[in-house]
């Protein structure tokens, strides 16, 4: 701990730098306030122990001079007088603690120590709040798109209730994302998110994983295990790829969404819990049922509300911020500091079929932001097969990209027709035909 003390009074100094030093602190000393700030300018202190009375520049104006170079900083007053109103004053401004004279060497001690654990605690709460800002941003949701932004209003709805979503969307399209924004905004943010996946377990191991089980339930079960459904009691339970879920626990599971009661396996005791559902597919489920491979009660339990995630290529306003956020990410990952696209590679990236959708993009620019060899992705860092039959496709993207400008040029106008026009360089009569054509609507705000 780096403790600087600033007083006029040598002798007061050099007694409490002696002091402490013996305890092991580095200290530094600075004869006036002036001294101080310019000493503060090339080096950080941990604690300032700071004499209220000086002249030219007085305690007071010394610290808030200081804070403003060094927030950090815990700043201990000294007192000559026993002036408690200016002791007030400083602890207003921001001191940690004030201490009167003559000083009481233990007293201020323990005011150092206690100041240093503060400290600590302080810092790790800023660490800890950095990391879940970073969390959040990474977290957070990319909705360019006028599909996507319908998606959040939906969500933003859904939210509030509490009713059953399924969300159904290709694989890689958000669905988990989603899931999470409903719980993080929704009623029950307090309590727990808890996913499973029903495609990743065989069938014993997930009605296990789901409902729980008491010691001896069979061989192997030494001791008691809660299931996600009671984990997620007051919280949000996440049934993701629910169209893998065997028949036999489609069952199982309709039954315990009529009541929301159910038993541990091997177990006598009621069990009773208060849990949101949400489950996601990349499935059709409505032909799942057709085919006799999906339980149609059990459907209709689910699907109260159906959100569907549109596959990227039919979002493709939404490719660039996307890729401009993994760039982001992987650049901070990688210690990377690529800026964007050349246009030939991101011309690619409007091109590409994305059957994988986001998750592909973000593995893709993940690829290219390790390879990269200058400060933009060029088309090379980008393998992505655009098939040779990829013309017609090509003509589709080109007609999205446009028919996207136009709305947002719209939008931005506010539905001027002129203006917009003008902003295009095109005749308001081929505007109103693009308009046609493209079916665009005013957005609802
Ligand atoms: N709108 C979005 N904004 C930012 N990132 C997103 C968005 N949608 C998806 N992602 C990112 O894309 C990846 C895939 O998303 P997610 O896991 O939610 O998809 P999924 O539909 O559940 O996929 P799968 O079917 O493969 O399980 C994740 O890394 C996620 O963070
Ligand atoms: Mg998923």
């Amino acid at each position: 701990m780096h403790i600087l003390i600033v007083d006029d009074e040598q002798a007061q100094r050099d007694l409490l730098a002696g002091y402490l030093k013996k305890r092991g602190y580095t200290v530094s000393i600075a004869a006036s306030g002036k001294e101080a700030i310019e000493l503060n300018r090339t080096t950080g202190f941990d604690l300032v122990i700071l004499d209220l009375k000086m002249p030219e520049i007085d305690g007071i104006e010394t610290m808030s001079r200081m804070r403003k170079v060094d927030p950090q900083a815990f700043f201990i007053i000294l007192t000559g007088y026993g002036t408690v109103e200016s002791a007030v004053e400083a602890m207003k401004i921001g001191a940690y603690d004030y201490l009167g004279k003559p000083i009481n060497l233990d007293e201020l001690e323990m005011l150092i120590e206690r100041a240093h654990e503060d400290q600590n605690t302080k810092r790790e709460v800023e660490l800890l709040r950095q990391e879940i800002d970073e969390e959040y941003e990474t977290g957070s949701v990319i909705a360019e798109s006028r599909k996507m932004r319908e998606v959040l209003a939906m969500i933003a709805r859904v939210a509030k209730s509490d009713s059953t979503v399924l969300i159904q969307g290709e694989s890689g399209t958000g669905k988990e994302v989603v899931a999470r924004l409903i719980h993080k905004t929704g009623l029950r943010k307090s309590c727990r998110f808890i996913p499973i996946s029903c495609a990743a377990l065989p069938e014993t191991l997930l009605e296990s994983e789901l409902f729980g089980y008491e010691r001896g339930a069979f061989t192997g079960a030494e001791k008691r295990k809660i299931g996600k459904f009671e984990l997620a009691d007051k919280g949000t339970l996440f049934l993701d790829e629910i169209g893998d879920l065997p028949l036999t626990i489609q069952v199982k599971l309709l039954r315990v969404l009529q009541e929301f009661t159910f038993e541990r396996l091997g177990g006598t005791a009621m069990i009773k819990v208060n849990v949101r559902l949400i489950s996601a597919t990349n499935q059709d489920l409505h032909q799942k049922v057709s085919e006799g491979r999906f339980r149609e009660d059990l459907l209709y339990r689910l699907n109260v509300i159906t959100i569907d995630l549109a596959p990227l290529r039919e979002r493709k306003e939404d490719i660039r911020p996307l890729a401009e956020h993994f760039i982001h990410k992987f650049n901070n990952k990688c210690n990377k500091t690529i800026k964007g696209f050349s246009k030939e590679s991101f011309e690619k990236l409007l091109r590409y079929r994305w059957p994988g959708n986001i998750r592909e993009l973000e593995n893709v620019i993940e690829r290219a932001v390790v390879l990269c060899r200058s400060d933009m992705i060029a088309a090379r860092d980008l393998p992505l097969e655009t098939s040779a039959g990829s013309a017609p496709e090509e003509r589709e993207a080109l007609r999205d990209v446009e028919a996207a400008h136009i709305q947002r040029l719209l939008e931005q106008t506010d539905w001027n027709l002129s203006e917009t026009a003008k902003k295009l360089g095109i005749h308001r009569n081929t505007l109103r035909m693009k308009i046609k054509e493209y079916d665009l609507k005013r957005e609802d705000k």
